[in-house]
């Protein structure tokens, strides 16, 4: 699949590089188009955007805002991995999600990964053990495109948390997710959803 990834920081060469390695034909979208990084063509955002079927968001929630309502993305899918800089260390009064979609309203934007670290993204077998990832997004179909990419990553436990407004929840991690980054001192840390299966007895 022809996928563009949106940022060439920690997040965007994580996900490019392992989108590169399972056989998808990936860009970078930056503001700096120049050699390839890392083998992956370095594409301004405009060409990056045409390439793409797929867009990833490796950006900063507010630059995401300002960059991807000024790009050719009807018809495309979005898989939205930002976090609001905001949210660190304040309320999340909006979702970076929501945002994105009401501001793309014929792109079908999915919200997963923004909590786990980028070195886990596309190698969840780091951690031993089952641990989870969140999908949500308002097409049920995007979402399980999404969900059959996370799990060619690698990923066993792909939790679909259904629409967006799901992003109310997933973004307000992002706090979680530093703290514990400077209790531990790294970044080989997830969340397991630990669940009784399904039809079993849930107590109410
Ligand atoms: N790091 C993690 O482990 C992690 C985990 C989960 C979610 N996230 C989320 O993923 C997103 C990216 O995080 P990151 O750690 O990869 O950040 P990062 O290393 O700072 O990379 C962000 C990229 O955004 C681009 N950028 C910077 N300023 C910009 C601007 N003003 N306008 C447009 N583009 C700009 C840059 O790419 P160019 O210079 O090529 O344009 C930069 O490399 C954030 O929303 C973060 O919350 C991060």
């Amino acid at each position: 699949m022809r996928i563009a990834v949106f940022g060439t920081g920690e997040v965007g060469s994580a996900v490019a590089g392992k989108l590169k390695a399972i056989g998808h034909d990936v860009v970078f979208g930056s503001r700096h188009p120049r050699d390839p990084q890392d083998g992956i063509a370095v594409l301004s955002h405009e060409d990056a955007a045409r390439h793409g079927e797929w867009i990833v968001n490796a950006l900063h929630g507010e630059d995401a805002l300002a960059v991807f309502p000024e790009l050719p993305m009807a018809g495309k899918l979005l898989v939205d991995i930002g976090n609001f800089q905001s949210a660190i260390d304040g309320p999340v009064t909006q979702t970076l999600g929501e945002t994105l979609q009401r501001a793309l309203p014929q792109t079908r934007v999915v919200k997963a990964l923004n909590f786990v670290s980028a070195q886990l993204m596309g190698e969840p077998q780091r951690l031993e053990g089952t641990h989870t990832v969140f999908v949500a997004g308002n097409d049920a179909n995007a979402r399980e495109e999404v969900i059959r990419l996370l799990e060619s990553f690698g990923w066993k436990d792909v939790l679909d948390l259904g629409d967006l407004t799901a992003c109310r929840a997933m973004e307000q991690l992002a706090p979680m997710w530093i703290r514990l980054n400077q209790k531990l001192g790294h970044v080989y840390f997830n969340l397991a959803v630990v669940r009784a299966p399904e039809g079993g007895d849930h107590g109410n």
